[in-house]
């Protein structure tokens, strides 16, 4: 029987194992953020500012981390974040991941930019299918894509707003490894020293379809990653407002969410506009540097307009404990983005599934060791946020049941 781990025991061995297998320059656009780092950076750490209180002799002996999304029950409380570049991970990446996501009972988010066709994905994969859309300054090409997802059965439509203009990320200029791709001596090399990636992605793809193309572009712009996509035009997306977002809600019938929130305003926007959710993302550290970290945002976010709307959050997310830390602050579930692109690199559909399961075991052990045995049970009261001094860490206990024992000298 192989073994169903990779070798892999934490997010961090399977990034380890993504490393090794494509091109640097394509992992470093998957990996890294941009300008100088910090809001990539600062994701994590705002992870390890937040402590959890472990609790003693609690019957978790039955624990389960299902939870109801959107009136759905799903069997984690994590879904799939759209990430362009899957397809170029692994042969067909997209198929594989949404098919890891339909497996273990999570929702699969398809991104715009993505190598399969929709079409494929829904016939193929099973599952719960989300698509995220990137709107286009032609509307009607947008709201086109729109009508495609509706047809093919996503069931939700994540739209992404936190990209007036794109990020800056200097490696991928250096590289080569942007969108058009263009080839350099530095590329072409550095693809050469990937024997495998370049049989078992790049070459199956030209042996297939071709170069990979942008399948759910409208037929007229479905050009290969290796030209423009489309007239600058098309690509600029600096004019959307809200209105935007009025016109999508009059025409998606189903789950609407808005991604790329932190400024609770925003949220009230959303909700304004009839979104069901906000996903709460400075797009894993990708977009603006100096953005909070979403794990901080969160519970302002949730304190603005939790009442109104669902809140959702990612970036940043590599281990259980972050989950359960998110879950925590009011989050009704979170999206891994890197974390299952780095099994997808690892091991394709064994390796997205092995990213999963991961985060199932953690999950699962955090959740026992903070006294909770169901995920609905988790609070902020779970939780030593930077800045609890020792007594807000006893918050929740009613006066008389501390009947004044402190903390280390009840056992003197
Ligand atoms: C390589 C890559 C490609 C991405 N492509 C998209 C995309 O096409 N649309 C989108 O809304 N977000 C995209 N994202 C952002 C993710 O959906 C998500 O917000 C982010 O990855 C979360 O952070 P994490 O990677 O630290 O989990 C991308 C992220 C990465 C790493």
């Amino acid at each position: 029987m192989s073994d169903h781990t990779l070798g892999a025991y934490n997010i961090a061995e399977l990034r380890a194992m993504a490393e090794r297998r494509v091109p640097k320059g394509l992992f470093e656009f998957v990996d890294r953020g941009s300008e100088d780092e910090i809001a990539l950076k600062n994701n994590r750490a705002a992870f390890e500012r937040i402590k959890l209180k472990p609790r003693a002799l609690v019957d978790v002996s039955k624990r389960s981390q299902a939870i109801t999304l959107f009136g759905r029950d799903q069997r984690m409380p994590i879904a799939i974040a759209p990430t362009g570049t899957a397809g170029l991970m692994w042969y067909e990446g997209e198929l594989a991941l949404a098919r890891a996501a339909a497996a273990a009972g999570i929702p699969f988010t398809l991104a715009t930019g993505s190598m399969t066709a929709m079409e494929k994905i829904a016939g193929e994969a099973g599952g719960r299918l989300w698509f995220q859309l990137y709107m286009w300054p032609d509307r009607s090409m947008s709201h086109q894509l729109v009508e495609r997802a509706r047809l093919a059965g996503f069931e939700a439509l994540v739209v992404t707003v936190d990209g007036a203009v794109s990020g800056n990320r200097e490696y991928n200029l250096r590289s080569g490894f942007t969108i058009p791709f263009s080839f350099t001596r530095r590329n072409v090399t550095d693809v050469l020293m990937h024997p495998r990636w370049l049989a078992g992605v790049l070459a199956r793809y030209m042996l297939t379809t071709g170069m990979p193309r942008y399948q759910n572009y409208p037929t007229e712009l479905r050009n290969r990653i290796t030209a423009a996509p489309m007239g600058k035009s098309m690509m600029r997306n600096d004019s959307l407002t809200w209105d935007d977002l009025r016109v999508l809600r009059k025409i998606w019938p189903h789950t609407l969410m808005v991604k790329g929130i932190i400024h609770p305003r925003d949220a009230l926007h959303a909700a304004d506009c009839g979104a069901d959710a906000v996903i709460v993302s400075n797009h894993g550290g990708r977009n603006l540097d100096s953005s909070p970290a979403p794990i901080d945002a969160l519970p302002h976010v949730v304190d603005a307009a939790g009442k109104r709307l669902a809140v959702l959050v990612d970036s940043g997310f590599r281990r259980g404990s972050d989950v359960i830390k998110a879950l925590a602050l009011g989050a009704q579930a979170v999206l891994l983005g890197r974390a299952t692109l780095y099994g997808i690199a690892a091991g394709g559909e064994a390796g997205a599934a092995r990213a999963i399961g991961i985060f199932r075991e953690e999950i699962d052990r955090v959740l026992a060791l903070v006294g909770c045995r169901a995920i609905a049970e988790l609070q902020r009261d779970c939780l030593w946020m930077p800045g609890d001094g020792i007594d807000n860490g006893l918050t929740g206990l009613q006066t008389g049941e501390y009947s004044g024992r402190r903390w280390g000298r009840s056992h003197t």
